[in-house]
């Protein structure tokens, strides 16, 4: 699907808003495959990170808290606007909540009118495997069958599924400290007919791995992977160190590896790379992907991507998901922003259409309710006051 097309679908009209639910994104993942869909998502995260240029571009603001972070994600070129809620909240299982959930948006640049509002948890699944198998696909061995996956939560699957399909994973690995995980995960594999191996510890799951991807989540410095763990040429794909004092990767299995990032000045505060000096060599992955920067050099370079998940990617996965649904015909309008006749008069919203006059300025005083509860109060009561009281 070209880039227009993606483009053209979420400019055409202004209103009403179309929202997706998780329902909807689900139906696209059962019409397509989720193979499909992750490498689609895959291939409109590269067209847009070969127009790096275009894009307005700034680091995510997070407001850190005890037990996780909540953070939004904008990024914009001169026709879409796009934004990400999401939170990182590792204990949330206890309080039968995802770790990470998320809902987003894009506008149109020309009127700031939002053309979809989506949620985003099933989506940062997809599309944070869709940037872990394209980086794969330009970093990893191309012979790699076997990966090694640490973390067997909410993510894992989308990860698994992802590098079957993109880069012909055939062999799993699996370890997680709550085994409950690894077997849910294993079954999922088995069921679509892959192999899975259950690891004792994190050190046993990397052993003959091509691809290394770890995904735990665990708001502390961990040492997932320690020095002498990977063996010559493997990619690692460090998926869940993204945020100040939740990392995963020993510094010294950085420091002997080539470390590739998304948006720079991002992952120095997000990323496993918190840990190194400010200087230590990263490379950009749009510069691998338009050719101007070498990827691996060799088969025994360890190559590391050091994800934390770039607006971007969000942006190019809301405007594949646009698209899908509006192929296949999900979604439903949303009446988020009003549509007026009169773009001036937003008075009308609130008169009362059978009277043909505004309404009263104190609700319900006519009937006498409410000047009863103001004497009470001493004050009038206005209606967020009537509404929260
Ligand atoms: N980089 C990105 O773009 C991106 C996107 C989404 C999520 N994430 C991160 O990925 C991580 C996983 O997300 P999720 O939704 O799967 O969470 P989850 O809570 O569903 O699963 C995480 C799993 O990690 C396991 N775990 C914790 N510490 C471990 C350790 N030391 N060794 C082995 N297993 C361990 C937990 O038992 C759990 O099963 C989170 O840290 C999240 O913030 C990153």
């Amino acid at each position: 699907m070209s880039l227009t097309m993606h483009t053209n679908a979420l400019s055409n009209s202004h209103l009403p808003t179309l929202f997706l639910s998780t329902n909807d994104i689900a139906a696209v993942v059962r019409a397509r495959g989720l193979g499909p869909v992750i490498a689609g998502v895959a291939a409109c995260i590269e067209q847009d990170f070969l127009r790096w240029g275009d894009f307005d571009k700034s680091a995510r603001v997070a407001n850190h808290s005890k037990d996780g972070v909540i953070e939004l994600m904008p990024v914009s070129d001169d026709t879409t606007y796009s934004v990400k809620y999401v939170n990182g909240h590792p204990k949330n299982h206890l309080r039968h909540l995802p770790t990470v959930m998320a809902f987003g948006w894009l506008s149109r640049v020309d009127t700031g009118a939002p053309t979809l509002v989506s949620e985003l948890t099933l989506t940062t699944a997809i599309r944070t495997a869709a940037m872990s198998c394209l980086v794969a696909k330009h970093l990893a061995r191309p012979n790699s069958r076997t990966m090694a996956i640490i973390g067997n939560g909410a993510q894992s699957e989308f990860q698994c599924m992802g590098f079957a399909h993109v880069m012909g994973i055939t062999h799993f690995r699996l370890f997680d400290v709550d085994a409950a995980a690894s077997h849910k995960l294993a079954a999922h594999l088995q069921a679509a007919g892959l192999q899975a191996t259950l690891c004792r510890d994190a050190g046993h799951a990397c052993e003959g791995a091509d691809i290394v991807t770890t995904v735990t989540a665990d708001k502390t410095n961990a040492l997932v992977i320690q020095p002498g763990m990977l063996g010559a040429g493997t990619h690692l794909n460090a998926v869940g160190g993204d945020c100040p004092g939740k990392t995963e990767i020993h510094p010294e299995v950085l420091a002997n590896g080539r470390v590739f990032v998304e948006f720079e000045p991002q992952t120095r505060i997000e990323g496993d790379i918190q840990r190194m000096a400010s200087d230590f060599a990263v490379t950009e992955l749009w510069r691998v992907f338009n050719g101007t920067a070498t990827g691996r050099s060799n088969n025994t370079e360890i190559t590391v991507f050091d994800s934390v998940g770039f607006a971007l990617e969000d942006y190019s996965a809301l405007r594949y998901m646009g698209q899908a649904a509006h192929d296949l015909d999900l979604g439903q309008p949303l009446a988020l922003i009003p549509a007026l006749a009169d773009p001036k008069n937003l008075f009308a919203l609130v008169e009362d259409a059978g009277a043909g006059h505004a309404p009263a300025l104190v609700a319900g005083v006519a009937s006498g309710l409410q000047s009863g509860l103001s004497n009470r109060l001493g004050h009038p009561l206005s209606h967020g006051l009537t509404t929260g009281s």
